[in-house]
């Protein structure tokens, strides 16, 4: 069996067909999904999904591009928190591409719900783009309250995977593994050992080859797993069995 541990399943692309798009992933072996709010309002949605579905788990948090929404939400954001099917706090963290809030708001955010995590005792989901340096010095400067986690959809380096790994963190390995022209996140991969490794799609963005560009689904982990069992050197079932294994211990699951 496989887990899903980052899908957007509340998005408008699957409106009406979350019954569907579940069953086709359990009949791939993708057993167990986590679906992830980004905002206030998605991480509610994330976790009246997950009270409907068995096997459907909900991570919630504000990530870099709603941080100024935070203030206002805190309080409500830490209540549906402690909900049994909340496994993870995120999407959460940095993102320094043009139009994006404010550094310094970003950080103040990502460290509140990191001490969040920390208080409630659950691992935390790390959206991190072209912030790599900060995610990594802040996470260093705070690590009394780190409680684990993932990098979700982590293209970045080797060494500050490395890094993350020694920090508690696994790394996120979805469709873009599978991409022709990412040879970058291909070599990194091979480095970066099975032990630390789980699987997500992000979906519906980014499907795997041969689907790039089409709605991505949960059922597509094992095209992921696949590409991944050829980087690595293992069998297919071998990637399943490590990778559902590390998700299962970090999401407790
Ligand atoms: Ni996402």
């Amino acid at each position: 069996m496989f887990v899903d541990t980052h899908a957007h399943l509340t998005d408008k692309a699957f409106k009406g067909n979350e019954d569907e798009i579940i069953k086709k992933a359990n009949d791939c072996m993708v057993s167990k999904i986590i679906t992830s709010g980004f905002d206030y309002n998605s991480s509610f949605e994330a976790v009246k999904l997950a009270e409907r579905f068995n096997g459907v788990y909900a991570s919630i948090g504000i990530y870099p591009e709603n941080v100024s929404e935070f203030e206002d939400v805190e309080s409500k954001l830490e209540e549906l928190a402690k909900h049994d099917k909340v496994v993870a706090i995120g999407e959460i963290g940095l993102q320094y591409t043009e139009g994006m809030p404010n550094k310094e708001m970003q950080k103040e955010v990502f460290l509140e719900q990191i001490k969040l995590a920390y208080k409630l005792n659950k691992p935390i989901v790390i959206h991190c783009r072209e912030a790599y340096g900060d995610m990594i010095s802040l996470l260093k400067e705070n690590r009394q309250y780190l409680t684990g986690g993932t990098l979700h959809c982590y293209s970045g380096s080797y060494e500050i995977a490395k890094e993350a790994i020694k920090l508690g963190f696994c790394i996120s390995v979805g469709g873009v593994s599978t991409f022709k022209n990412a040879q970058n996140v291909k070599e990194m991969i091979r480095k970066v050992p099975i032990e630390n490794i789980i699987l997500e799609t992000d979906c519906p963005y980014l499907a795997p080859h041969p689907y790039r560009s089409k709605l991505n689904m949960p059922s597509y982990i094992p095209t992921i797993a696949e590409n991944l069992a050829e980087l690595k050197g293992l069998t297919i079932d071998e990637v399943a069995e490590i990778t559902t294994k590390n998700a299962r211990r970090l999401f407790r699951i």
